[in-house]
C-alpha cells in the first residue's frame, strides 16, 4: 500500500493518462515496473487491449505495443487514437481471438503482457494465460485484470436482485447463468492459481474499485480526490481488496 500511495503522490512528475478509480491502481503497479526498466524500449503485448486505453499511453512512454483484439471496431478506434497521439508507428493492431493467441505471437517475444478484462469472456482462460506466459521472456511481467466474484454478489444484492446474487455466489465460475454478460468471475486465490499454473509467479494482487461502484454518484462525483485516495489505500489490503469490482494481478514469468 505504501508504494501505491508514494507512486500516486509522485504522479505530477510522471507523464501518463488521467488517473481514475478504474485505472489508478493499475498504472501505479505498471509504473513501478516501467521505472524498474527505465531507459529500455519495452515490447508490450496487450491482449484484448480494445481501444488502447493502456496501449496508447505505453506507446507515448516510448514502448512498442501490439494489441490483439477480436473487435475490428475497437482496433479501428485504437488506430485513430494512436494517430491522434502521434504514436501510430509504435502501436501495432492485430485482429485475433485471445483463445488462438499461441498462434498469433512469437514465443518469448514480449517484455510485458497485459490482459485486462478478457479472461472473463474467453473459451479457455487457462490456455490464454499459458499463451500469455509463453509470449513473455523469462522474467517478463504480466498484468492481468479480472472481474471479482464477491463484488458482483454484493452489487446485485444491493440493487435488490437477490436471486441473481445467490446464483453468482453459488456458481463455482461466478456467473449467473446463460444471460450473464460474463462467463466467469474470480476470487483473488482462483486468479492467482490460474497464473501460477501457467508458470507465472504472482508478485502483487490489488483490488480495483473497492468502493467506487457501491457509492451513490453524489459521493463519487462530489469527492473524487478523497475517493481515489481511499481506493489506493484499500487496494492491497484484504478484506477490502477481495471485495473489489476487479482484481489486478502482477506476475512474472519464471526464469
Ligand atoms: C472490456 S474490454 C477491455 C478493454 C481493455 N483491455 C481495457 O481494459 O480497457 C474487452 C476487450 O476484449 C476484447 N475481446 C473479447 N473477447 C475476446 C477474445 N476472445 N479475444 C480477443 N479479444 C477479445 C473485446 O473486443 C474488447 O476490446
Amino acid at each position: 500500500m505504501t508504494r501505491l500511495v508514494e507512486v500516486e503522490q509522485t504522479r505530477g512528475r510522471l507523464a501518463g493518462p488521467p488517473l481514475t478509480p478504474r485505472t489508478a491502481v493499475i498504472w501505479s503497479v505498471l509504473r513501478a515496473e516501467l521505472d524498474r526498466r527505465a531507459g529500455a524500449e519495452l515490447t508490450v503485448l496487450d491482449v484484448g487491449g480494445g481501444t488502447g486505453g493502456f496501449a496508447v499511453p505505453l506507446a507515448q512512454a516510448g514502448h512498442r505495443v501490439t494489441v490483439v483484439d477480436a473487435s475490428p471496431d475497437a482496433l479501428a478506434a485504437l488506430t485513430r487514437r494512436a494517430v491522434d497521439a502521434g504514436v501510430a508507428d509504435r502501436v501495432h493492431a492485430v485482429q485475433g481471438d485471445g483463445d488462438a493467441l499461441a498462434g498469433l505471437v512469437e514465443p518469448a517475444s514480449a517484455d510485458m503482457v497485459l490482459c485486462h478484462a478478457v479472461l472473463e469472456v474467453v473459451d479457455d482462460p487457462a490456455a490464454v494465460v499459458a499463451a500469455l506466459a509463453d509470449a513473455l521472456h523469462p522474467g517478463g511481467a504480466a498484468s492481468v485484470l479480472v472481474a471479482g466474484q464477491a463484488a458482483a454478489v454484493l452489487g446485485r444484492a444491493m440493487t435488490g436482485h437477490l436471486d441473481v446474487a445467490a446464483m453468482l455466489a453459488a456458481d463455482p465460475a461466478g456467473a449467473a447463468g446463460p444471460r450473464d454478460t460474463l462467463r466467469r468471475r474470480f476470487t483473488a486465490d482462483d486468479a492467482a492459481a490460474l497464473l501460477t499454473a501457467a508458470g507465472l509467479d504472482v508478485e502483487e494482487v490489488h483490488g480495483v474499485r473497492v468502493l467506487t461502484d457501491l457509492l451513490p454518484a453524489a459521493v463519487s462525483d462530489g469527492q473524487p480526490a478523497a475517493l481515489l485516495e481511499l481506493e489506493l489505500a484499500l487496494a492491497a489490503r484484504p478484506p477490502w481488496r477481495d471485495l473489489a469490482a476487479q482484481l489486478h494481478l502482477f506476475a512474472r514469468r519464471r526464469a
